[in-house]
């Protein structure tokens, strides 16, 4: 089956507000659909999903043999008069969200966050490689972003695609008043960043296989 990679649409937003919540669950304030709704539309910013279609679901057997108590309650059954309340299902489970800016020659992660059920599956690497990639695209020369002290698992990412720690913020995070490690990127377009970038991506794909369709590449800023 394909994960397919492709820029986040309004109607990914529930779902990423869900994966925000499960990732960031101390943060204050949360992100709403207005203010991710917001983010879509600002030009200087990417958001990203990584997506898997839906089994397809067997439709209900209808049958004709009610029982007394089934009779009794379809014939008060809501959606006899007033239809279905929900929008059909989404079609493509979201997995994985991320999201950064570019501002100058600069490309600064802004969010990035894997499902607890999908996490150690190598999904939040390729959402890495995507941004990397996208970066290069828009001329960023560097990747930065900032991280908890405490997150150790997202700085064993960023540590392997050789990020390096260039400062801190004191008390960044408002909710436990944490400080936050400051990392960036050697340039993107330099050999030593390139031969790096190269063999993880390569690796990635031998060890996850290639079953990742990246829609999401190919944009300019408009
Ligand atoms: C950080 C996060 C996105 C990683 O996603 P993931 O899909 O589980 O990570 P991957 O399976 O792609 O792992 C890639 C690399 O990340 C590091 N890593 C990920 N999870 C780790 C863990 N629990 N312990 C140690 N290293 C870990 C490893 O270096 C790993 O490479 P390896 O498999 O060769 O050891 C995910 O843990 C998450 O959503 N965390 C909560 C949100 C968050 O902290 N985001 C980062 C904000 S700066």
């Amino acid at each position: 089956m394909n994960y397919i990679i492709r820029r986040m649409q309004d109607r990914d937003i529930p779902q990423a507000l869900e994966i925000d919540r499960e990732a960031f669950p101390t943060q204050w304030p949360h992100p709403t659909y207005a203010s991710i709704k917001q983010e879509l539309r600002n030009r200087l910013a990417r958001y990203l999903v990584i997506a898997k279609p839906r089994e397809l679901e067997t439709p209900k057997q209808k049958t004709d043999n009610k029982s007394f108590w089934e009779w009794l309650i379809h014939l008060f059954d809501h959606d006899r008069f007033f239809g279905e309340e929900l929008p059909p299902p989404p079609k493509e489970h979201i997995i994985g969200i991320a999201g950064f800016w570019v501002m100058v020659d600069e490309a600064h992660i802004t969010t990035l966050a894997v499902r607890n059920a999908y996490r150690r599956q190598g999904i939040g690497e390729r959402l890495l490689i995507a941004i990397v990639e996208m970066a290069a695209e828009l001329k960023a020369d560097v990747v930065t972003l900032e991280v908890r002290v405490s997150n150790k698992q997202a700085q064993a990412l960023y540590n392997k695609y050789s990020f390096q720690i260039v400062g801190t913020r004191r008390a960044y995070y408002t909710d436990n008043g944490e400080d936050a490690i400051l990392m960036t990127t050697d340039s993107l377009t330099s050999i030593a960043f390139q031969s790096h970038f190269q063999q993880l991506m390569q690796a990635h794909q031998m060890r996850w296989g290639e079953h990742y369709v990246n829609e999401a590449s190919h944009v300019t800023l408009l």
